[in-house]
């Protein structure tokens, strides 16, 4: 059962479709009160109940034992003393002796004290008093999340070729670094469907734009690499960049379709191409235009596209460079002792992504300027949505591939999202596992982590079991950073060994792909922690490095350096698949805790004792896929 409270006059935030009417939030039945202009809730955890949720979130499946704070995050960092991500999925569920959940429908800050003052209490504190929260109630956590995605809508479902294998990099720069790559793949038969295009293939970083050095004839520069079945897949940022004679630029202003500042201003802050505008993404007839814009490229042939800086994320703007540089002139010349430093080198690092920003942004609701802090969390969702809302209206359904950087519940009806600039870690193998429930309970289910990490030089290694990890996700893509080591496939040793993973996901497409569709048609998720399935046993309810896939699989990928294979927890008697190129090998295993062998070029499976799941043959690019020749395994 679902029930709605509201208090004050909550923002719309287009999350929740359906509801029941709203009763006070006196009635909401958790212990709950307000505080220094703010409102909290709190409940008692039994020793043994599980918190899942907030969807794209730092640390583990079980949420238990920390604070995270709802605040869309510009943070390359994704290190375990994180609270916060580029998202803000208000949504929980805590599993026990009873079964609850909660989302909080709130787009400012909302603080989640996980049992991190005291261990078995959590405290949820919002940031304001005009809010909606959700109570929902049901036989199991699944059960609830079956509820929860009901009244938040279908998830969106990308097309078939985006299914397939990608590769990504910041940059290519120009027409031939792409061409190198798709030769690349094709020489090292190893199948590829997208290659994207990061930053450089604007001109000056303009958003719509294509630089004319780079790609003389773009149009038919696409339409090219679309007879070789590659789709490309350029990055538009929220900002615009200030800059007269550039048409976008200049209708924006015109219109008066930046975010404001409290004089009633054009913001202005700087991303890659210097100070840039804001369009307020909040306000329906700035979507409106600003979905329009995809215009230009859909005309190019393009057919995909990934959101980027919409948090929003904001490097520098005047005011901040100016106190910092007031404070070091202030300091010059002078003996500055400890605390003197580190003011000083404190405010440089924290010129970018500034509160004081962020405050300083007013966006229009309804005619009234309403100030950024209290819409935050919707800014990057609304962008997803202008363009979302224009595909839909002019594109037919499914044919747009797009996913977001940062969103709010309700951008999983319009688009997919990744998990940002994670690094070429291997603790980044299990954080990706970790956040694919996560976001799968909040409506996302096209998504997916840089394979391979974006930031830092990855290993050949760490590439490969990466990618064993990435064949199972809707998003599948490999994406590294400027100035790290080339994490292409084909330039490693041995690119045979990732042609055998790669060739499992092709495999797989068409059963993934039914998978995909049968979960966001039915509410359900993709990805369920192993205690959602085996709520009675104690191993499987503590498991944080495997997951249920579907109905009949699990997945256990292998996490560390150096190993040979994993430990892996059996809930019930299942077959052991190795999967690597053209060759799956079967065990039978018993229920219980094994090790099994993995070497670096296979893809391990587990499947249900007496179930079969399909395979077909791999190709080079999904179009060459025969889904309906399939053989069983
Ligand atoms: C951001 C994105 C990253 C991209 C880079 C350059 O850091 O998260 O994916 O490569 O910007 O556009």
């Amino acid at each position: 059962m679902l029930r709605k409270f509201t208090s004050g006059n909550p923002v719309p935030t287009g999350a929740v479709l359906t509801s029941p009417k709203a009763e006070p939030v006196e009635a909401f039945p958790l212990l709950h009160g307000t505080k220094n202009g703010g409102f909290y809730f709190s409940f008692t955890m039994e020793p043994n109940g599980i918190v899942y949720g907030l969807g794209e979130a730092p640390r583990g499946i079980n949420k238990r034992g920390w604070v995270y704070e709802s605040y869309c995050s510009d943070d390359p960092f994704h290190t375990e003393t994180k609270s916060s991500l580029y998202a803000a999925h208000n949504f929980i569920i805590l599993s026990g002796e009873r079964h609850f959940g909660v989302m909080v429908d709130f787009p400012a800050r909302v603080r989640w004290d996980i049992g991190y003052t005291k261990t078995d209490e959590a405290l949820i504190t919002l940031s304001g008093t005009d809010f909606d929260l959700y109570l929902i109630t049901g036989d199991s956590p699944r059960d609830i999340v079956r509820q929860f995605r009901a009244a938040i809508g279908k998830s969106y479902v990308p097309p078939f070729w985006a299914f397939g294998y990608q590769q990504s990099r910041w940059s290519y720069h120009n027409s031939a670094a792409l061409d190198s790559v798709i030769e690349g793949y094709d020489k090292a038969n190893i199948p590829l469907d997208c290659v994207y295009m990061d930053i450089d293939y604007m001109d000056g970083y303009k958003d719509f734009t294509v630089s004319e050095t780079a790609f003389p004839d773009f149009k038919s520069y696409v339409a090219g690499k679309r007879e070789q079945g590659i789709h490309l897949i350029p990055i538009i940022d929220a900002g615009v960049k200030k800059e007269d004679g550039y048409r976008v630029y200049e209708e924006a202003r015109d219109k008066g379709y930046f975010c404001k500042r409290a004089d009633g201003s054009d913001f202005e802050g700087g991303v890659w191409p210097g100070i840039c505008g804001f369009p307020d993404f909040l306000r329906p007839e700035v979507r409106e235009w600003f979905g329009s814009q995809y215009r230009y490229l859909l005309d190019m042939g393009i057919d995909g596209f990934w959101n980027d800086m919409n948090e929003p994320a904001i490097f520098y703007s005047a005011e901040g460079i100016k106190q910092a540089l007031d404070k070091a002139a202030e300091a010059r010349g002078e003996n500055i002792d400890l605390g003197k430093f580190f003011s000083l080198k404190d405010t440089f690092m924290g010129i970018s992504n500034r509160q004081e920003d962020y405050s300083s942004i007013y966006h229009l609701i309804d005619g009234k300027p309403v100030n950024h802090q209290k819409v935050h969390n919707l800014y990057g969702a609304n962008m997803t949505k202008a363009a979302g809302d224009y595909f839909a209206e002019h594109c037919g359904e499914g044919e747009i591939l797009m996913f977001s950087r940062a969103s709010y519940i309700g951008a999983h009806r319009t688009a997919g999202i990744w998990f940002g600039d994670n690094h070429s870690w291997w603790s980044h193998i299990l954080l990706n596992l970790k956040m694919l429930p996560s976001a799968n309970m909040c409506g996302f289910l096209y998504c997916g982590a840089d394979l391979g990490g974006f930031n830092e030089n990855a290993t050949r290694d760490l590439v490969l079991r990466f990618l064993a990890l990435g064949v199972f996700t809707p998003l599948m893509r490999n994406h590294a950073a400027l100035g790290t080591r080339d994490q292409e496939c084909y330039r490693f040793e041995r690119p045979e060994d990732f042609r055998d993973i790669i060739e499992v996901r092709y495999r797989l497409i068409p059963y993934l792909y039914k998978l995909f569709k049968t979960a966001s048609e039915e509410n359900d998720m993709l990805f369920r922690p192993l205690s959602f399935d085996y709520p009675d046993d104690p191993v499987a309810r503590e498991c944080e490095t495997q997951l249920m896939l579907g109905e009949d699989c699990m997945i256990a990928p292998v996490y560390e350096q150096n190993v040979g294979g994993r430990a892996v927890y059996l809930p019930e008697d299942m077959r052991f698949v190795k999967l690597s190129g053209s060759r799956a090998e079967s065990v039978e295993l018993k229920k219980g805790l094994h090790y099994v062998q993995i070497a670096l070029n296979e893809v391990p499976l587990f499947i249900k004792k007496g179930k079969k799941i399909p395979l077909c043959q791999p190709a080079l690019r999904t179009r060459d896929l025969e889904c309906e020749k399939v053989t069983y395994i």
